[in-house]
């Protein structure tokens, strides 16, 4: 159901806050565990719509997935176990699940077609369809993108030069590798978010990992049998920000106890955000919480004054779904911030720069629009508005954070996007800042 939210200004921001699990570690739990022989329990699972798309998508092809209390219970079942599904596999609006399946079902011995929602109908496939075709599979896309139709066979292992640094391209590329003949090898520009490479280290898969290659041969991955999914730091983002922008209480003698996000994801191809912040004087602390597979930390922000900074690609592309809250914090910071390197943001769930440049302008902010980045002028007053998310998630909530600065109240259209990573972000947001979070 589609629903606007109107949120108020906030003058304090404060609390300790539990975000979902991560998103793209989530998505990697469910599938790996599936194309693993034996059962995983995954703990902290997120919940959002894209999640749960990937969850549909497995079980159609016949993996058995079951809820235990708070976990979720995957009874792995191998490339083998995978049935042709009876209609189309519907990935909604989730890039993730569309790109990696491509990747999975390459190698299997039947036909299917993946589709998903508008916004997902109008994203770029061929970057995982091209190499894909090159190991031997047969894949036909709709003009270069959705629906997508996938016809498995026998692969083989090539090397490939990725033009785009994206980890849904790499996953997809590296487990049809882990069923083709010979060796196969991912190359990118830059080092995307290496999550695939952490599992497949648990999950027993040799592989070398060399600057921005890495390299596999055919072989199973082994069952894990327990994994718990951090926090995720794309979500916690928001609370970091806000954080930030607002006082933990209106009056300073009464302390400052910040907002704090606990056992978040701090993986360093994720930490991007903390990065940016840090060049733009935030301060973010950091208190190590877990190794593992993932390492976490609690991160607690505190209120005080940003500066505008030149955020360069090398940390863009380690903070590249958090571009939108970055771009709300450029215009409360002391001076210019520009953002490169952000190219990739034009074919996310929506054009993201050209999305944000319109929100924050239509609430009072100096925002130029380039190529492949935004540059912000701070500090600017915000205004209260109607802005619209263009049903993308991350706008929303980007949105939702503006407005606590705003002078006025801002009314989010189409603010359900949230679920799709965030379904409790509205009550979180009511309980950090004590905003009503009106419905409309
Ligand atoms: C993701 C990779 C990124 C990111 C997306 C999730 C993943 O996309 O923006 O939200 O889980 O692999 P690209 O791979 O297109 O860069």
């Amino acid at each position: 159901m589609t629903y606007s939210k109107t949120i108020s200004p906030a003058p304090t921001a404060r609390g300790r806050v539990t975000v979902p699990g991560d998103k793209s570690v989530s998505h990697r739990a469910l599938l790996l565990s599936a194309l693993a022989h034996g059962e995983t329990r995954v703990s902290g699972l997120g919940m959002g719509g894209d999640v749960r798309s990937t969850r549909r998508v497995l079980t159609a092809l016949g993996v058995e997935i079951r809820d235990e209390g708070e976990d979720v219970v995957v009874v792995g079942c191998g490339w083998e176990g995978l049935r042709a599904p009876a209609e189309p596999l519907d990935c909604g609006n989730s890039g993730t699940t569309l790109r990696v399946m491509m990747g999975i079902l390459a190698s299997t011995s039947f036909e299917s077609t993946l589709t998903g929602d508008a916004s997902l109908s109008s994203r770029p496939m061929e970057r995982v369809a091209a190499p894909l075709r090159r190991m031997g599979a047969t894949i036909e896309t709709t003009a270069g993108k959705p629906p997508v139709r996938v016809l498995g066979g026998p692969l083989h292992g090539i090397d490939f030069e990725s033009p785009v640094a994206s980890a849904q391209v790499k996953t997809a590329v590296l487990l049809a590798g882990l069923r083709a003949s010979g060796t196969t090898r991912v190359t990118e520009p830059e080092r995307s978010r290496d999550h695939t490479e952490r599992f497949f280290a648990a999950m027993g898969v040799p592989m070398t990992i060399s600057g921005n290659a890495v390299t596999v041969d055919a072989g199973p991955l082994r069952a894990l049998a327990r994994f718990t999914v951090p926090g995720d730091l794309s979500s916690a983002a928001f609370w970091l920000a806000a954080g930030l922008l607002r006082p933990s209480h209106v009056a300073r003698d009464g302390g400052d106890d910040g907002v704090v996000v606990l056992n978040a994801l701090v993986n360093p191809t994720r930490t991007g955000f903390l990065e940016a912040v840090a060049l733009m004087g935030g301060e973010i602390r950091v208190h190590p919480v877990s190794g593992g597979v993932e390492p976490t930390a609690d991160l607690e922000a505190r209120y005080g004054p940003l500066r505008g900074a030149d955020l360069p690609p090398d940390v863009v592309v380690r903070a590249i779904d958090e571009v939108p809250i970055l771009a709300v914090l450029a215009t409360q910071a002391v001076g210019r911030t520009r953002i490169t390197g952000a190219a990739e943001l034009r074919v996310k769930e929506c054009d993201r720069l050209a999305v944000m440049a319109e929100t924050l302008t239509a609430l009072g902010a100096t925002v130029r629009e380039l190529p492949d980045g935004l540059e912000i002028d701070g500090p600017t007053p915000l205004r209260g508005g109607r802005v619209d998310s263009h049903h993308d998630h991350r706008i929303a909530m980007s949105a939702a954070i503006a407005a606590l600065c705003a002078s006025g109240p801002v009314t989010i259209d189409r603010a359900d996007a949230a679920a799709v990573s965030y379904p409790e972000f509205w009550e979180t947001l009511d309980s950090v800042c004590g905003n009503p979070g009106l419905s409309v």
